[in-house]
């Protein structure tokens, strides 16, 4: 019983029955943007490897926050690039800091539409651009920058982020931060743990994006690409740890961690569309060599076909468009 009597391209034949046997569909919701907010700047500064993409100033900050509620995207994750870095990131806990800052703003700006998150991770602070604190020996101090990922907790939570996504890939981090929230009166304060991150060379252009200083590589902590399993004992130890969403970072190169994860997990899985990843569709798209627009459709559906319940995009905004566009 095959050919003749199955015949799949039944199922292809009209725009209507396409639609109607979809298996994945996208919706505005489920996509989050990040965003970078730059202290001391009065208008926008464009990060050149990824067109389209800003460090903002706190004016054209509030500006892309209330284009993005009207979006109807699901939420936005902030990293702020400061003016001043140290080795323990001083930055990241001042109430005055950048990215308290800017949380405090969306907060009050939108904390009602979207659901506003804050990257927890020292690396935007530390003039060594390392995601933790270095030991005299210039090794990576777990220990002592979960301490350092508890204050930061504190700040984020108190400037009203709503959702902590904890990047550092310490060990032992979402245990440190739920802690800390709940011994201060944060109890309602969700977690979003990077369970599965993986050292990439994907994260180049955000390295411009946030001014990195970074020397050398983080292959200490996040994770080597070649390992798959690995992804799946990192998830466990945040849904251990009480995250109460999990993630799943670089998205397209991962895709099997992904539905690895999404098999396992009883939270929210998501995953993140990373900067790399938007550069390259730009780029490939500016020669004239892909359709954009199919190309950024196609790449956030097969996140989401992996398992993603929600995909960190530079796209969401627009993607959000394009979406409500094909609907009508
Ligand atoms: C760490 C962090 C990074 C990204 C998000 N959070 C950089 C890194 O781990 O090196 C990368 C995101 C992207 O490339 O779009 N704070």
């Amino acid at each position: 019983m095959t050919f003749p009597a199955h015949r799949p391209r039944r199922l292809r034949a009209t725009p209507a029955m396409r639609r109607l046997v979809a298996e994945t569909r996208l919706h505005p919701a489920e996509l989050i943007l990040p965003m970078f907010v730059r202290e001391g700047i009065d208008d926008p500064v464009p990060v050149s490897s990824m067109p389209g993409v800003v460090q903002h100033s706190l004016d054209s900050f509030r500006r892309a926050l209330h284009e993005a509620a009207e979006a109807g995207i699901g939420g936005v994750m902030l990293f702020g690039v400061p003016e001043e870095k140290d080795a323990v990131g001083s930055g990241a806990t001042d109430e005055f800091g950048i990215l308290n800052v800017a949380t405090r703003l969306a907060a009050a700006e939108v904390g009602d539409a979207l659901v506003v998150q804050t990257d927890l991770c020292l690396d935007e602070f530390t003039d060594h651009g390392h995601c933790g604190v270095l030991d005299p020996e210039g090794r990576i101090d777990n220990d002592a920058t979960l301490v350092r990922y508890r204050e930061m907790g504190l700040a984020q939570a108190a400037a009203g982020s709503a959702m902590l996504g904890l990047s550092g890939m310490m060990d032992g981090q979402v245990a440190a931060v739920r802690d800390a929230l709940d011994g201060a009166g944060f109890s309602d304060t969700a977690i979003l743990g990077y369970a599965a991150k993986y050292a990439s060379a994907f994260y180049g252009p955000f390295r411009e994006a946030v001014g990195s200083s970074l020397q050398g590589d983080r292959k200490t902590y996040q994770q080597d690409p070649a390992n798959r399993r690995e992804g799946l004992h990192e998830a466990a130890l945040d849904l251990d740890e009480g995250a109460d969403a999990v993630m799943v970072k670089p998205a397209m190169s991962f895709l099997d961690v992904l539905a690895d994860v999404a098999a396992m997990s009883d939270v929210p899985v998501w995953a993140y569309q990373v900067s790399g990843e938007y550069a390259m569709v730009e780029a490939a798209a500016a020669n004239g060599w892909i359709d954009r627009e199919r190309a950024i459709i196609e790449s956030i559906i097969g996140i989401r076909r992996a398992g993603a319940d929600a995909v960190l995009t530079y796209w969401a905004v627009e993607a959000a468009a394009m979406l409500k566009e094909g609907e009508a």
